[in-house]
């Protein structure tokens, strides 16, 4: 199905917004998508209006963009810019879902912005051959108890459901969808004639929120979006449709993609061992990660004498982008790893810890938000 768009990427790097596979080389993805890298200037900027740097943009998880500097040139002059995320209900949401939504919230937090939260279920109703149209929806009512459990600002976020609020975000999408041309979304998504009409006009839908805050404000109103970068090709054709409907062309700030505990590969809800679902109980999280692929050695010795690889360590990469937030003590585990002065099973057993405690907290706010779902999903 999407044979022309890996044509596109080197042989053993594929990035689409449904498959993303081989070695990774992000500099490569800021050429081939066209995006701008995210520079020191740029962090310094950003800096000056939140205080401190998020960990995710001190490491750069987040690393590439579309016009950032033009948000916080508006954001300067006092006009103020909302942010779009969202999530594709297939499944459980597990702990590398929720690291952008992390920094989603800071985002919110330091800058003051509204934040529409979309699940696209009507995306994987269309994708997934085995998914009902009840399933679907009741997921993205499953997952938005996680996005609640994050802890964004209540009065300053919405979530969106593409199937619950379709009035909305169907009479956006056919204002996108009219000046779209099937070729441009076969070139783009790799789309091909045995694809379901569906998933063809899907795009228009994902490109709805872009411009959902200017239609309820009567005025445009800028829109930047935090998401991996396999999405980038929904907002190429969200920008190049914007000037033609009157609006501002969206923004994007891009993260990498997040690896799983398994060897290689990010993350994955279809290899359940790989991944820590929010509702897993903390003994299950603990076995999981005892479980984890390390860069460790086969034996004691031998990790003590050479010691080990942090580069391709997956316990390590939890702390690098969710739980050591500390930059000193980051550097400080990689040097003992690498000299062999710590060993595996120590690092897992630190991690499983800092997991447990999340997953206890995030749980109990889990629970509370089953009274206030429907409160925060959009109204109309
Ligand atoms: N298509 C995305 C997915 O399958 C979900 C999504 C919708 C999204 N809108 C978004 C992700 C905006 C990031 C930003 O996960």
């Amino acid at each position: 199905m999407f044979q022309e768009k890996i044509d596109l990427a080197n042989e053993n790097m594929i990035v689409t917004p449904w498959v993303v596979s081989g070695e990774i080389d992000y500099d490569k993805l800021i050429q081939q998508f066209g995006t701008e890298p995210i520079t020191e200037a740029l962090l310094e900027r950003i800096k000056k209006h939140t205080g401190d740097l998020h960990l995710q943009l001190r490491r750069r998880i987040f690393f590439s963009h579309r016009d950032l500097n033009w948000i916080l040139d508006m954001y300067e002059k006092g006009e103020r810019f909302y942010l779009y995320t969202g999530r594709g209900p297939s499944g459980g949401v597990h702990i590398g879902h929720v690291v952008p939504w992390l920094f989603t919230k800071y985002l919110q937090d330091k800058f003051g912005a509204k934040l529409y939260f979309q699940l696209t279920d009507d995306e994987k109703f269309f994708i997934t051959p085995e998914m009902s149209k009840e399933k679907a929806l009741s997921l993205s009512y499953e997952n938005a108890l996680d996005v609640i459990a994050v802890g964004f600002d209540p009065k300053k976020t919405k979530l969106i459901s593409d199937m619950k609020n379709a009035k909305v975000m169907y009479n956006i999408a056919i204002d996108v969808a009219k000046h779209v041309t099937a070729s441009t979304a076969k070139a783009v998504f790799g789309f091909t004639d045995s694809s379901n009409i569906g998933i063809i006009f899907f795009p228009s839908m994902q490109a709805a929120p872009c411009f959902v805050e200017s239609v309820f404000e009567k005025k445009n109103v800028p829109c930047l979006i935090p998401a991996a970068i396999d999405q980038d090709p929904y907002w190429r054709i969200a920008r190049d449709v914007a000037p033609k409907l009157g609006y501002y062309k969206p923004a994007q700030i891009h993260s990498r993609f997040l690896p799983g505990l398994g060897k290689g590969g990010k993350m994955s809800s279809s290899m359940p061992e790989t991944c820590i679902f929010t509702v897993d109980s903390p003994k299950v999280a603990e076995k999981k990660i005892m479980n984890a692929f390390t860069g460790g050695r086969s034996t004691v010795e031998e990790q003590r004498k050479l010691g080990a690889d942090p580069s391709i360590c997956t316990v390590y990469d939890y702390e690098r982008l969710m739980f050591e937030s500390d930059d000193e003590k980051l550097i400080e585990l990689e040097r003992l790893c690498k000299t062999g002065q710590i060993l595996c099973g120590e690092c897992k057993q630190i991690l499983a810890e800092r997991v447990k405690e999340f997953l206890i907290e995030h749980q109990k706010r889990r629970e509370k938000a089953k009274d206030l779902v429907e409160s925060y999903f959009l109204q109309s």
